[in-house]
Parts: C-alpha cells; sequence; structure tokens
C-alpha cells in the first residue's frame, strides 16, 4: 500500500473514487462494492420500467438507459454505475440479426457457420452509436462523483453467440470452428476485437471512468488454447483503447470471465487492472495466481444472496477479509444478481462491506 491518503468521499470525483483507487492498488477509504447485473429484474422499479419495451430496445433509448442505469445507485448506494446495456448491442447496432429473448438470452437469426458468414458480417460505424454517448454523458452529469463503469463484451464470448446462434453450455460448435477453421477465426475475432474497441471508445470519450470486458464464457478453453486463440484479441480490445489522446491517463481495465480460475493469469496479462473473480477461486488463492501487479473483483456466490441472513454475513465478511491479499478489492458477486434476489439484501450487503472496510 503506497502512503498518500484516501480522500473522503464527499470530496471525491469520479477519477479519484474509490472503486479507480482499488482498480490501480490506491488507498481506499472503503473497498468499493457494486454488483454485475445490478440494474435488471430484482428491482421492481426496473420491471415497471421495462414493461412493453424490448431489451435491445430500451438499450438504444438514452431516456431508459439513464434511468435503468440510475436505479440500483440510489437504492443501493453502490460506488458505481454499470451501463445498462448489452454485450450483443455492437452487432445488433451494425445490423446483425439478433433478438433477446426473456429468460433464454441472445438469440441470432443466421449464425456464423462459414468463411462467407464471416465476411457477410456488417461493420459497426461509430456515427450509429450516437444514442450512446448521449446516455453516457447524461449519466456522468447525474452521477456526480460516482463512477460510471463502461462495457463490452468480448470477441470470445460474443464469437459464441454468433456461432452458437444461442446460449449454450458446451460451445462445441464455437470450439470446433476454433479448431477447424482458423484463418475465418482469426478474421472473425478481429472483426469483433475492432467493433468492441469502437464500442468502449465511445463511451470512454462521453465519460465513463471505468471499462469492464466480460468474456464470460472463456472459461469454457484450456490455457493453452486461451492463450493462442483468444487472448490476442482481448488484448487487442484494451491497446484500441490505450491509443487515446495524448497524455490521456489510461483507464481502468476490469476483464471478467467465469469458470476461469486456470486462466487467471491468461486474463490478467491480455490488459487488465483488475481480474474479475468468479466464486470458484477464493481471492486469497486469486492473488496467489494473478502475482502482485493486479487488483481483483468479485466473488461472492451469487446464490448466497438467497440464504438466510447469518449465512450472508458470514459469507460477506469472508470474502471481504480474503480480499485483503489482493493489491486493490472491488466487491463484487462471482457473477450477475439473479433475478430471484431480494434487493433489500444487496442494500444490506452495501452497507455490510462498507462497514466492515471502513478506515
Ligand atoms: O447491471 C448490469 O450489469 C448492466 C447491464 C448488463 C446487461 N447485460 C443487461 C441485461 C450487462 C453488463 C450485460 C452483459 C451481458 N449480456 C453478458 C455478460 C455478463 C454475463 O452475464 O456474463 C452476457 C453473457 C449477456 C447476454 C445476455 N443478455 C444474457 C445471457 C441475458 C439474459 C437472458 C434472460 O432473460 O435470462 C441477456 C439479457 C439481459 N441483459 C437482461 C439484462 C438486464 C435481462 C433482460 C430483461 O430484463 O428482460
Amino acid at each position: 500500500m503506497g502512503t498518500a491518503a484516501a480522500p473522503t468521499p464527499a470530496e471525491t470525483t469520479p477519477a479519484d473514487s474509490d472503486l479507480v483507487r482499488a482498480a490501480r492498488g490506491l488507498p481506499v477509504s472503503r473497498t468499493p462494492v457494486w454488483f454485475m447485473r445490478q440494474a435488471g429484474r430484482s428491482l421492481p422499479e426496473y420491471r415497471a420500467l421495462r414493461a412493453g419495451t424490448a431489451m435491445l430496445q430500451a438499450c438504444q433509448d438514452p431516456d431508459l438507459v439513464t434511468e435503468i442505469t440510475l436505479q440500483p445507485v440510489r437504492r443501493h448506494g453502490v460506488d458505481a454505475a454499470i451501463l445498462f446495456s448489452d454485450i450483443v448491442l455492437p452487432l445488433v447496432v451494425a445490423g446483425v440479426d439478433i433478438e433477446i429473448k426473456p429468460g433464454v438470452g441472445p438469440v441470432v437469426a443466421s449464425p456464423v457457420r462459414t468463411v462467407a458468414d464471416v465476411d457477410a458480417l456488417p461493420p459497426l460505424e461509430p456515427d450509429r452509436l450516437d444514442f450512446l454517448a448521449t446516455a453516457v454523458r447524461r449519466l456522468v452529469a447525474e452521477l456526480g462523483p460516482t463512477p460510471l463503469i463502461g462495457f463490452a463484451g468480448a470477441p470470445f464470448t460474443l464469437a459464441t453467440y454468433l456461432i452458437e446462434g444461442g446460449p449454450s453450455k458446451e460451445h462445441a460448435r464455437t470450439k470446433a470452428f476454433m479448431y477447424a477453421e482458423p484463418a475465418a477465426w482469426q478474421r472473425l475475432l478481429e472483426r469483433l476485437a475492432v467493433s468492441a474497441a469502437t464500442f468502449l471508445r465511445v463511451q470512454v470519450d462521453a465519460g465513463a471512468s471505468v471499462v469492464q470486458l466480460f468474456d464470460s464464457w472463456a472459461g469454457v478453453l484450456a490455457a493453452p488454447d486461451y492463450a493462442s486463440c483468444v487472448l490476442p484479441y482481448s488484448r487487442a480490445v484494451f491497446d484500441g483503447l490505450a491509443a487515446g489522446r495524448a497524455g490521456e491517463r489510461a483507464i481502468p481495465r476490469i476483464h471478467f470471465g467465469v469458470g476461469t480460475g486456470e486462466l487467471l493469469p491468461l486474463i490478467a496479462d491480455a490488459g487488465a487492472d483488475v481480474v474479475g473473480v468468479d466464486w470458484r477461486v477464493p481471492l486469497d488463492e486469486a492473488a496467489r495466481r494473478v502475482g502482485p501487479g493486479y487488483s481483483l473483483q468479485g466473488n461472492l456466490d451469487p446464490a448466497v444472496l438467497l440464504a438466510d441472513r447469518a449465512t450472508v454475513d458470514r459469507e460477506v465478511t469472508r470474502v471481504v477479509e480474503q480480499g485483503r491479499a489482493a493489491r486493490g478489492h472491488v466487491f463484487n458477486l462471482g457473477h450477475g444478481v439473479l433475478p430471484e434476489t431480494d434487493p433489500g439484501v444487496l442494500t444490506h450487503v452495501v452497507e455490510l462491506v462498507h462497514e466492515l472496510s471502513a478506515r
């Protein structure tokens, strides 16, 4: 830990917030906490606002995006907002026919199965993202000292939806394509990296303070395959961000996937400041695996929030304590909030993490 004193919350700006400081491994006033999927079906005010609007329509409406993003910040007092959007949105905006089926996930009308399918994918034109820049600017103005996290889906996880045509457990078609069509795979992942970098760049230019790259399904791969067939393209997304304006301070990057225990050092090496950890590997062990140069985010099992209060408190305390082994810790779940979660429990967790970590 350095010697610079952490500022009190009242005097912070997003760039000096506990989230940004923890991401950089600087001292914090309290462990910052937010939840993946904090905006969403666990909140009755979200369900009311979304009624009658399709998910991917809502994501392109700056009024709805702003309001839905702010809901969990107001209700829970979390230390960050995450833009309400979806990882498939850059594809949708580019013109790929995708629908998000409630309770299922993204479904692609014409899955990518051949080299020709890869070449037919439309590029993402940045000028189609005005709605996104508008929403981010409004959010940054409304949020004041609270940082906004921008995000994108990583090339591999987006490729799984495009190739499988929808959600999948084994991702066998994706892996078969990766092994059998290396040239087409490279072209596909290069294109997805460009589109993710474009999507992130718009959010950063409009004022997002941190970015998270979601490679949710990377954990289905063996480490050598991840290293050769996936990591270079995720690194390209982060490199695309680094090529910002001269003198601009690099924005903190969080890199997250599920089931990535065997991949953690590689996930870090792709260009992360913060490595997202699911519930399978305790944070002290994850800190050992990534080494001292990285902060960690996670890793409460989302299902713990469905248990009794004593269990919730015990597990939250354990995660806060094990997180002290890392250079910096951003408290989060190991994956998204389950829709059936009682929002009162989420508010309680925020208070408890702050209480346990106040200094
Ligand atoms: O609060 C937040 O975390 C921000 C918003 C956010 C959403 N999707 C909103 C959403 C984020 C960061 C995502 C990313 C996303 N989308 C990922 C990566 C994170 C992860 O969960 O691993 C993935 C894999 C997707 C694809 C996707 N979109 C799935 C699997 C689903 C769930 C389908 C369902 O109904 O169970 C979606 C839809 C989706 N994205 C919802 C929300 C709030 C639910 C839609 C609804 O309310 O009807």
